[in-house]
């Protein structure tokens, strides 16, 4: 069969397009930022307060982009709502939604508290969630859409101290693959990312003190956390039409972790 289909990095081509990313002023988030209005995005940058992303938001028009600003407390599932009614007035369409916004209170599971527990739950589970069912009406009018949501490696393997957050990360990638197969007749697609640790400031605990960055490098077959930048290529390719055949995915970002151990590790020479 022949096709015109794009070729190169024509695929991953995102002009045209309206991108709505939540946590843009973030570690991770500003990285995502950036590269997503790089492929062509008009995009829209949400975070707690408007200012967090406004500086972004001047690099990238200065950089030849588009770039809106918004600001929203997602622990509100009203706010989830109006952000995406803002956004749209605003964008004129949401052709990709990236969930990024994310939060981590790490204790013991016996220090956790309910406010702890809902402060987590509200802002990494129940924002995906109403976010995600209040742009469906506009993707579906629109004939289709893409959501990336970015969830985490805990969603499949945990550590001590973060129970609800590694529970939060599971839901999300549960919610991708609900979220996939009930809206794939509308031409929605939904996928997510999982990355280990990445080395931004919500991760200082672990990569700032000196034994357990020793053993998170020894843990890890690469030998080292990953980088914001890691995690952009994954994103771009499932916010863009080169992944235009997959949805309820989850792709990790992980160094080789889920890879396996090295049998031969610490048993001297
Ligand atoms: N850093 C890592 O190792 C790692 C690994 C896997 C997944 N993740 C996920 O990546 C995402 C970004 O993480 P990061 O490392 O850039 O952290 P970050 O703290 O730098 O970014 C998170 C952003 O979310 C925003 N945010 C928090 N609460 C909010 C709320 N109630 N309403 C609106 N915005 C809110 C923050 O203001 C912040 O800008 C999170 O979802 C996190 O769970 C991070």
């Amino acid at each position: 069969m022949t096709t015109s289909i794009p070729l190169g990095t024509e695929m991953f081509s995102l002009a045209g397009k309206s991108v709505l990313l939540t946590g843009a002023g973030g570690a991770i988030g500003s990285v995502l930022a950036r590269s997503l209005a790089a492929c062509g995005a008009r995009i829209g940058l949400q975070d707690i307060t408007e200012s967090k992303v406004l500086g972004l938001a001047a690099e990238i028009e200065a950089a030849g982009g588009t770039a809106l600003t918004f600001g929203s407390d997602l622990s509100s599932t009203d706010a989830c709502v109006s952000l995406i009614a803002d956004a749209q007035a605003a964008m004129g369409s949401i052709n990709v939604l990236v969930n990024c916004a994310g939060i981590n209170r790490r204790k013991p599971i016996d220090d956790v508290t309910p406010d702890d527990f809902d402060a987590i739950v509200a802002v990494n589970m129940r924002a995906v969630f109403f976010l995600s069912q209040a742009v469906h009406p506009i993707m579906k009018a629109q004939g289709g859409g893409t959501i990336v949501n970015i969830s985490s490696l805990s969603a499949r393997y945990s550590f001590n101290t973060i129970s609800v957050y590694a529970a939060t990360k599971a839901a999300v990638t549960s919610m991708t693959r609900s979220f996939a197969r009930e809206w794939v007749a509308d031409g929605i697609r939904v996928n997510c990312i999982e990355p280990a640790v990445v080395q931004t400031e919500f991760t200082a605990p672990l990569w700032d003190d000196p034994k357990r960055s020793v053993w998170f490098q020894e843990f890890t077959p690469m030998g080292r956390l990953a980088q914001p930048h890691e995690l952009v290529g994954a994103v771009v390719y499932l916010a863009s039409d080169a992944s235009s055949y997959v949805t309820g995915q989850s792709i990790t970002i992980e160094g080789g972790i889920l890879a396996g151990a090295d049998w031969d590790a610490n048993q001297g020479d």
